[in-house]
């Protein structure tokens, strides 16, 4: 069996203190691993790298350790607003929601968008009613709760301020999303984003997971990314798309995409956070500006590797 696929999925970046604890290192890293693994076996028995990093989003987003899905951050008036996008490289494809509530899986309701509608961002009760008309059933808000998030939400009002995921030092930032890109068997590339935002944003705030071009990419001639991080910055540089642009224009390989587009990132706009990348070949890289990522990948269908 022809095992030349690749997949890599993050948990999100920053300073990420609370992981020098190993026993919750452990658990993050356990974590990628079980949903780096369902994702190998999707993808040798000939899923499409949009199967997978579907699946993939899906088991990250039901992880109450993750800010997506279950396990959400809270905005300013105390309720879950997520963001999702996915991509598919094949045809450029794409579907995205934002500002959604009482989803248990936006990413799915993501793709309903793009192979449903003639669309590609529905926000808020639009993309509810959507989803009612897929056949989605609405998922109470306590199920996305944790006594996590009700204290961060309570340091965030403390401090008079928002507050990313995982914490970054000084500036209590932290960098919550999750994401996967994958290469399947066939040579095909797909990206999916999805996050609860940032702690204490404003009602109505979206980041850029489910902009197509800056938190998620895909395009079979370049390359699939995924970004996690202050989502106000990858916005402003269209991030996702500008690796693509050194891939398929100069010829990068993700290893230099990745290095590239970080670099132009905290030149042009001091941005903070991380990303993940599968070039055309299948080639595997990540990078940060912050100190910390959590992330994993499977290259060619090798060793499976988590890091932070
Ligand atoms: N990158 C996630 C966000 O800013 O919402």
């Amino acid at each position: 069996m022809q095992q030349n696929y690749s997949l890599m999925v993050h948990g999100g970046a920053g300073a990420l203190d609370h992981v020098s604890d190993d026993r919750v290192a452990v658990r993050y890293l356990e974590s990628i691993r079980v949903v780096l693994e369902h994702g190998r076996e999707t993808l040798a028995r000939g899923a499409t790298a949009v199967e997978a990093v579907e699946q993939c989003a899906s088991l990250l987003e039901d992880d109450p350790l993750f800010n997506a899905g279950c396990g959400s951050v809270l905005n300013e008036n105390g309720k879950v607003e997520m963001d999702a996008g996915i991509m598919d490289g094949r045809d450029l494809a794409a579907g995205a929601v934002a500002a959604v509530g009482n989803i248990a899986n936006p990413v799915q309701l993501a793709r309903l968008v793009m192979d449903g509608s003639e669309h590609v961002l529905l926000i808020s009760e639009g993309a509810l009613r959507f989803a009612q008309h897929c056949g989605i059933k609405l998922t109470p808000d306590h199920y996305f709760f944790t006594p996590e998030r009700i204290k961060q939400l309570e340091q965030a009002r403390l401090r008079g301020r928002m507050m990313l995921d995982h914490d970054e030092e000084g500036e209590a930032q932290k960098y919550g999303t999750i994401g996967a890109v994958a290469r399947d068997r066939d040579g095909n590339l797909a990206a999916a984003t999805s996050t609860g935002g940032i702690v204490n944003k404003r009602s109505g705030r979206v980041g850029d997971s489910p902009v197509i071009g800056a938190g998620v990419y895909a395009d079979n001639t370049s390359c699939a990314v995924s970004a996690t991080g202050y989502g106000e910055d990858f916005m402003r540089t269209v991030f996702a798309k500008t690796l693509a642009d050194f891939v398929e224009f100069r010829d990068a390989d993700a290893r230099t995409a990745v290095d590239q587009g970080l670099r132009l990132l905290r030149r042009k706009v001091s941005g903070r956070g991380g990303v993940i990348c599968i070039d055309r070949a299948g080639r595997c890289a990540s990078g940060m500006t912050t100190k910390k990522m959590i992330h994993g990948w499977i290259e060619h269908g090798g060793e499976t590797l988590c890091r932070f």
